[in-house]
């Protein structure tokens, strides 16, 4: 694969603000210099996860998590590194050297991409040209506007309609084909899989389009929604329909509420509640639960009041359960018989809509009202039964507020913990001070403590002037120390993220990353300092290491006149 130039990543990483990139996604507390968060990476009470806006790096005491603003945003946002520096580039209005950008990308799944967006293209314009889809979504009420944001379309009735209009080639053809816009019948003919439908085109979380749902317009035909096979660019089980325009249309989305169909999605939308995501077709799955909390803290899950309903909101408690980390609140509502949010908001408006939300059941709530539901709370049988049933779902709750709260809701049901005890108050696990963490005891090396300091801030490399004598050293971690020098010297706009980035992979990293957590004692005015200090020192050792080596040589046989030389210069360079 091609590489994108390091001097591009230094540089849009020197640009990014790392804080405000993960404070967009996780809350950040100000600690001292750096910030602090409970780690979005792991299940945790305390704040291990720290983020250094001056070294423009993350790290996570805890589960050792670390990296750049670009690793966060592929290991949070799921991004690929491509992807991610795409995205950081486009905040910072950079733009990816053109040569790499078309040598990096994937030329398969970007032409599916293409082949995706063509096909919407072709879609939509068929809606303006068909009266009769036009008379449809005039017969549903959806707004223009809302037809133009959710770039809804139609697919023409025929076997070959999108097939004829771009199908024209066989590396089309073959592409349309993979991206699930076909059908072959028993004798191998292809032909449109969406056909007389009105076309919702699916979205991923960056705005590219990657499946389609299609509902039927002749009420006669079945089944009603047809979506999208699985392809290389879609999994249903991971996607949610409008969270791209949820995204789009809120600066920071407050809540989520997750409906069934497309066609509540949109006339929520329509409406004004543009936080609407519908999950394909499926039941909702662990995916979108963590998909749905990375977005918002609050989610509503709104179901018909029916039997399905509530069976498929219980199917959603499982899977959110996990993932109930504090701060994430979760809440259901449920609908009136032969309602659904479509209905609803188009006969009570936003309002109506918005009290039903503010009516909605707690987690909690649901959770124990449909436990026990047959049971008898008031004999000790039925207590007990309770209890036995909520163990296992309140053992995967992360730990925190949230479950303390449930396990004590179930307390007060049935008298009994299902914890063998819950401490109320936690000590805080050993690491109370930055400088207590992991450093070794023994006094810090002056070779430690040079790369320490460049590690705090790369740039004071460039402070020093060839040739670096001290190189010359036999001493652990002088290596190290020039590698880095020559390293910064070379990117100099290298931050303290991408340098330990540079190293990944490599037995030195945990090292590092340890030196580049530490806190430094004393003035950061003085770094520079006592790094040209440091280095100075090393300077003289490496006098002292010849001056040995040199009488080292007169015990072994005497030295010769250059020898006796240099050994006179040694000497009084020592002196100096
Ligand atoms: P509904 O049948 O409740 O449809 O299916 P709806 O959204 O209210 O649609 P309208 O108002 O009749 O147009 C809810 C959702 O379930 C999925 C679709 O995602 C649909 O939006 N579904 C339904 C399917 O995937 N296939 C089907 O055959 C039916
Ligand atoms: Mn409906």
């Amino acid at each position: 694969m091609a590489r994108i130039p390091d001097a591009f990543i230094d540089d849009l990483l020197a640009r990014t603000d790392i804080v405000e990139v993960i404070g967009a996604r996780v809350p950040l507390k100000r600690q001292g210099k750096e910030y602090a968060a409970r780690c979005p990476f792991h299940d945790e009470r305390s704040a291990s996860f720290t983020v250094s806006q001056t070294k423009q790096f993350y790290h996570c005491f805890g589960c050792g998590a670390h990296g750049t603003a670009i690793s966060f945003m592929m290991n949070f946002d799921r991004l690929e590194f491509l992807d991610a520096v795409d995205e950081l580039a486009k905040r910072v209005g950079m733009e990816i050297p053109r040569d790499t950008q078309q040598r990096n990308a994937n030329p398969e799944t970007r032409d599916l991409y293409g082949a995706m967006e063509a096909a919407s293209t072709f879609f939509r314009s068929q809606l303006a040209n068909s009266e009769k889809a036009r008379a449809y979504v005039e017969r549903r009420g959806i707004a223009a506007e809302i037809v133009e944001r959710y770039a809804i379309g139609y697919a023409p009735d025929g076997f070959s309609a999108l097939r004829d209009a771009l199908g024209t080639d066989p590396g089309r053809m073959q592409l349309m084909e993979r991206g699930g816009l076909f059908s072959k019948n028993d004798r191998g003919n292809v032909y449109d899989k969406f056909r007389d439908r009105l076309m919702f085109p699916i979205h991923d979380r960056r705005g590219r389009t990657i499946a389609f749902g299609g509902r039927v317009i002749d009420p006669e035909d079945s089944p009603k929604y047809l979506n999208s096979p699985e392809t290389a660019l879609f999994h249903k089980g991971r996607e949610l329909y409008g969270l791209w325009q949820a995204k789009q249309a809120n600066a920071k989305l407050e809540r989520l509420i997750v409906v069934e169909g497309y066609m509540d999605v949109v006339a929520l939308a329509q409406y004004g509640v543009s936080q609407a995501v519908a999950t394909l077709g499926t039941a909702t799955t662990p995916d979108h639960a963590e998909l749905l909390f990375r977005n918002a803290p609050d989610v509503y899950f709104c179901f018909d009041g029916d039997r399905a309903g509530r069976s498929a909101a219980w199917k959603a408690l499982e899977s959110v359960l996990p993932r109930m980390k504090d701060g994430r609140q979760a809440f259901f509502l449920f609908l009136p018989d032969g309602e659904d949010p479509d209905s609803i908001v188009r006969k009570e408006g936003v309002a109506g809509f918005d009290a039903r939300l503010r009516d909605a059941t707690p987690l909690s709530e649901f959770f124990y009202a449909s436990l026990s539901s047959d049971v008898n709370l008031s004999s000790l049988d039925g207590k007990a039964r309770l209890a036995e049933r909520c163990k296992p779902l309140l053992a995967q709750i992360p730990d925190g507020a949230f479950g303390d709260l449930m396990q004590q809701r179930l307390t007060e049901l049935t008298g009994v913990g299902t914890r063998a005890s819950t401490p109320q108050t936690h000590v805080p696990v050993k690491r109370a001070t930055h400088s207590s963490r992991g450093t070794p005891a023994q006094k810090p090396s002056l070779v430690r403590g040079a790369i320490t300091h460049l590690l705090h801030r790369p740039a004071l490399a460039l402070d020093l002037q060839p040739p670096y004598r001290f190189a010359a050293l036999r001493q652990p971690g002088i290596e190290l120390l020039s590698e880095l020098v020559l390293l910064v010297r070379e990117r100099p706009e290298i931050s303290t993220g991408a340098l330990l980035e540079h190293f990944e992979g490599r037995e030195e990293v945990g090292a590092l990353q340890k030196l580049a957590t530490l806190e430094l004692p004393g003035e950061a005015a003085n770094l520079r300092d006592e790094f040209i200090d440091a280095i100075a020192q090393l300077d003289i050792q490496v006098l002292q290491q010849r001056i040995e080596e040199l009488q080292q040589q007169q015990r072994d046989g005497g030295l010769d006149a250059d020898g006796k030389q240099e050994m006179r210069e040694l000497l009084q360079a020592q002196r100096r």
